[in-house]
């Protein structure tokens, strides 16, 4: 028996005894133990102290029974050595305070940051892989290219992304340096998070959905690539789209291992779109988890029976828990997945 973990074995696409399960945004407000932590420590406080953002993925994982362990951190601490102004508001979100607007922005976002700024990043990589069973795959992660940019020039979270997508239509070649500058810090984070010992690595493109499929290839397709490409061959990467199905067969020419599939498409037909060569990841409306046991158990048994069998496919969740979501639906979730056994003899 090997204590291999399963998601590294489903993201070769070698045979499995059930598919691999976790769940988006696992440790989090939705969970007591979790709100407990945050009544003494500000996220950002806890995101820097690696021993606690072990912990508390660690009690998350063990409470759920998922398969992989993704570290606690969030998408936006890496904009703080890049020159951005970052904090997060009770109720608000996250807020950069500095967005960046015009050419003269430029100047203050440096081409190469300091991994020293980051390097709780990897400590909470580090820290995790020591907490958590070894059969147990320990996740790191970065937002891509695209998404960063966004939260960049809005300067938080948005709905339209019209600042963003009328900076990159009418300011291309400011565009492309910004993009560079991301992509080289991304990489940094996740090559040092690969040193620090992450089985697999996650690029949350939450909002590139919002792209039409010929500006998703021309604005986004071509950062995110050259980051894929500079991780290839050392650890598997899955790439994370979510909002918009139509970008799929872009997806598909990606350098990445696995491609994370949100709700809004039937999971058979996101497979049948990107071919057999990518595991995939995905696809329950985290929406079902405030449904009843029953509802969640038949969700999941639908995408379970479509696609249950089919080599490299990771059970998640087609975007992040909510917070309002009930932690025994989650572990209910869970249990029903590992119920699901590929070879029925
Ligand atoms: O999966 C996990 O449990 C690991 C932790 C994780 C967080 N953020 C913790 C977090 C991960 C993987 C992320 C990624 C992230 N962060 C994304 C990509 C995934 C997605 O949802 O699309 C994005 C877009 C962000 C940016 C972000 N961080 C927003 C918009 C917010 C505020 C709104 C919200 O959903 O809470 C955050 C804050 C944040 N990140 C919290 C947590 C647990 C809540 C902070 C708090 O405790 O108040």
């Amino acid at each position: 028996m090997t204590d291999e973990p399963l998601l590294l074995r489903a993201l070769r696409l070698e045979p499995v005894p059930r598919p691999p399960v976790w769940l988006m945004r696992q440790a989090g407000r939705y969970m007591a133990e979790y709100r407990a932590v945050r009544e003494r420590v500000s996220f950002l406080e806890l995101c820097r102290t690696p021993g606690l953002c072990a912990r508390v993925m660690a009690d998350a994982v063990d409470r759920l029974g998922v398969d992989a362990a993704i570290i606690f951190s969030d998408i936006l601490p890496i904009l703080v050595p890049l020159g951005f102004d970052l904090d997060y508001l009770p109720g608000d979100g996250p807020v950069i305070r500095n967005p960046f607007r015009a050419k003269e922005d430029l100047a203050r976002v440096p081409e190469t940051i300091d991994t020293g700024r980051i390097s709780y990043i990897f400590e909470t990589v580090a820290e995790t892989r020591r907490t958590v069973p070894k059969e147990k795959a320990v996740i790191g992660f970065a937002g891509a290219p695209f998404t960063l940019a966004s939260y960049a020039v809005e300067g938080g979270s948005s709905r339209l992304f019209a600042r963003t997508k009328t900076l990159m239509r009418t300011d291309p070649e400011l565009w492309s340096r910004l993009m560079d500058r991301l992509v080289d810090a991304v990489t940094q984070s996740l090559l040092g998070q690969a040193a620090a010992g992450a089985d697999a690595l996650q690029v949350f493109d939450s909002w590139a959905g919002a792209l039409t499929p010929d500006e998703y290839r021309k604005f986004a397709a071509p950062y995110t690539e050259r980051l894929l490409a500079r991780l290839a061959g050392k650890v598997p990467v899955i790439y994370f789209c979510a909002g918009n199905p139509a970008l799929l067969p872009e997806t598909a020419r990606l350098s990445a291992a696995c491609l994370g599939i949100d709700w809004r498409i039937p999971i058979s037909e996101a497979c049948r779109i990107v071919g057999p060569k990518f595991a995939v990841q995905g696809n329950l409306d985290p929406t079902v988890l405030l449904a009843d046991k029953q509802t969640i158990r038949a969700e999941a048994g639908r995408i379970l029976d479509a696609v249950g069998r089919r080599p490299g496919f990771i059970f998640n969740l087609g975007h992040g828990v909510l917070k309002e979501t009930p932690v025994e639906h989650a572990v209910e979730l869970v249990r029903a997945v590992r119920e699901f056994a590929v070879s029925s003899s």
